[in-house]
């Protein structure tokens, strides 16, 4: 018999419930986005979010549920994100999901956000022809996961489903921070990740050479803050030189700095832990340049690539559902004092 997950995130600014099968198969995905109100400010107001999601949990579950076409009976358990993200608006979901698991009787687990976004590799629905995700190939550990998204960049090695090793990790700012500041900076708005990628295609990638940051004794680590220092500083000097810039030029050239040290990085994770499989993860994975160059570098290089559906990129209540499947099977459970761990640490239980 098949274990439906309920899947429940509110770690930032998106609103999200999913029902899915054994882990893998996405019955119904319900994502309300707050990026709408965020933007009249630039970026996420956390009390603004958490307001938003209180306004909204209960509406977006249901919704789960009726879309699913299931009823609370047919739920084996309801999966929740408690960490890491903004306090406020992850204790909305913790404590949404701990009334709900009381009320109904039903088990709780409590879900890492970032282990969340990994398992978004593993979720199918139906075939999509275009997809570029190798949807009859199930994927299974171990791999080599690069999570890239607005608060972390982290390469993961993912030795089981609910075992992870982190391999690499940034120094200063994310790799979606750096994005998000960077398309603040020509004037693109929030978020800034999708904007930039849609300029970039329009702009020369070789026009001006950004800085390809390593860091540390580390090879796996990364820095962006100075790529997004040297973006400013191309951007005032310009200014003060009364030159006009081209901001899909520099959009194209970031992208392309920033992509190459992902990609080199990550695939030499790949390699010298000699791991078959290299998987994408996060927010900045639904870049188009990084999936392509991660697949063609991966490919030439012997390797297999996956990445998830772009709607499985940003943040969803399904890769919760998913991670929370693979933690409930491990026999793992939460208790009504869940509470939400807002810098919560990859692998930690
Ligand atoms: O995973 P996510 O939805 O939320 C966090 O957990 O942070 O990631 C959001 C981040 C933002 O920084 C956004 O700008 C970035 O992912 N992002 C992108 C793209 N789509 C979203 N970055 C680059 N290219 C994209 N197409
Ligand atoms: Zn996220």
């Amino acid at each position: 018999m098949k274990k439906y997950i309920l899947g429940i995130e509110t770690s930032c600014d998106e609103t999200a419930a999913a029902v899915v099968a054994d882990g893998r198969e996405v019955i119904s995905n319900v994502i309300y986005t707050q990026i709408p109100t965020h933007t009249l400010y630039g970026g996420v107001v956390p009390e603004i979010a958490s307001r938003e999601h209180v306004l909204k949990i209960n509406q977006v579950i249901k919704k789960a549920l009726s879309d699913a076409e299931l009823d609370w009976s047919d739920i084996t358990a309801i999966a929740v994100t408690y960490g890491p993200g903004l306090v406020g608006p992850l204790l909305i979901g913790v404590s949404t999901a701990k009334a709900l698991a009381y009320a109904k009787g039903i088990p709780l687990v409590g879900v890492n956000h970032i282990e969340g976004h990994i398992c978004a590799n593993y979720l199918t629905e139906k075939k999509d022809p275009s997809s570029q995700v190798p949807q009859d190939d199930k994927l299974s550990p171990p791999y080599m996961c690069l999570v890239a998204s607005g608060g972390h960049s982290h390469i993961v090695r993912v030795d089981d489903y609910d075992k992870f090793t982190i391999i690499g990790r940034t120094h200063d700012d994310a790799a979606g921070e750096a994005f998000d500041k960077v398309a603040r900076a020509i004037g693109l708005g929030y978020p800034g990740g999708p904007k930039v990628d849609k300029l970039a295609r329009e702009g020369n990638p070789q026009a001006i050479d950004f800085p390809r940051a390593s860091v540390g004794d580390s090879p796996y680590d990364f820095s962006f803050s100075g790529i997004k220092s040297a973006v400013l500083n191309y951007l005032n000097g310009a200014e003060m030189k009364g030159l006009e810039v081209n901001k899909a030029d520099v959009a194209a050239s970031f992208q392309q700095a920033v992509i190459d040290v992902l990609v080199d990085h990550t695939i030499k994770a790949a390699q010298d832990h000699n791991m078959k499989t290299v998987a994408l993860a996060g927010g900045v994975a639904a870049n188009s340049l990084l999936r392509k160059t991660m697949k063609e570098r991966a490919e030439k290089n012997g390797q297999i690539f996956n990445c998830p559906e772009l709607i499985y990129c940003t943040d969803n209540g399904a890769m919760i559902a998913s991670a929370g499947y693979f933690e409930y099977e491990s026999g793992r459970r939460a208790d009504l004092y869940l509470n939400a761990v807002p810098n919560l640490k990859i692998g930690e239980r």
